[in-house]
């Protein structure tokens, strides 16, 4: 992002220590959410990236990529998809679990959310591991749609999300604002 937008989104991040655990540092974006300046600016970049990449919709990882995601779909004139923890759907769903440091996670999208061919931009608010990004892209691929691209707020690059995300995008570009 350019220099004015980075500094501007990170003074809207809280680092708060030892949450949910301890020696972990949280990153709450709940500030960034309550400054409609940085928020609007954050949501026009995401609805850049968009157009740059030629989405035709915007998946939305719940719970924070939805907050993010809902309104720059909006702006950029697309269809909203919602990709959810598991059970959470009504409709037939395609699901994808994946490894997490401990365990394992899953998450759906309903089957008909996409069209064959349609190019989808991945919205969410942290990239750490890239589990869960990983499994979205799987998700978006066997609904027969392409993937434009992942876009996030944070990368946590001492967790190496974009080494793992990196097969799973096949070129695809991975933006961290
Ligand atoms: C967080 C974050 C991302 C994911 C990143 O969501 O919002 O979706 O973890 O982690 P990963 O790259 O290691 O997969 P969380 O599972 O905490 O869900 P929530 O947004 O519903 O709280």
């Amino acid at each position: 992002a350019p220099a004015a937008l980075r500094e501007l989104l990170l003074s809207r991040i809280a680092d708060v220590p030892d949450y949910p655990k301890p020696g972990v540092m949280f990153k709450d974006i709940t500030p960034l959410l309550a400054d409609p300046a940085a928020f609007g600016a954050l949501t026009d970049a995401l609805a850049g990236l968009c157009e740059r990449h030629g989405a035709d919709k915007v998946v939305g990882l719940e719970a924070r990529g939805f907050i993010l995601a809902a309104p720059v779909a909006v702006r950029a004139g697309l269809g909203f998809v919602p990709v959810r923890k598991a059970g959470k759907l009504p409709g037939t769903t395609l699901g994808q679990s994946y490894e997490l440091e401990y365990g394992t996670a899953e998450i759906e999208m309903h089957a008909d959310a996409l069209k064959p061919g349609e190019r989808v931009l991945v919205i969410d608010d942290v990239l750490a591991t890239g589990g869960t990004a990983d499994a979205s892209l799987q998700l978006i691929r066997r609904a027969g749609a392409e993937v434009a691209g992942v876009a996030v707020l944070m990368e946590l690059g001492f967790l190496a999300g974009r080494q793992r995300l990196e097969p799973g995008l096949k070129g695809a570009p991975l933006e961290a604002l």
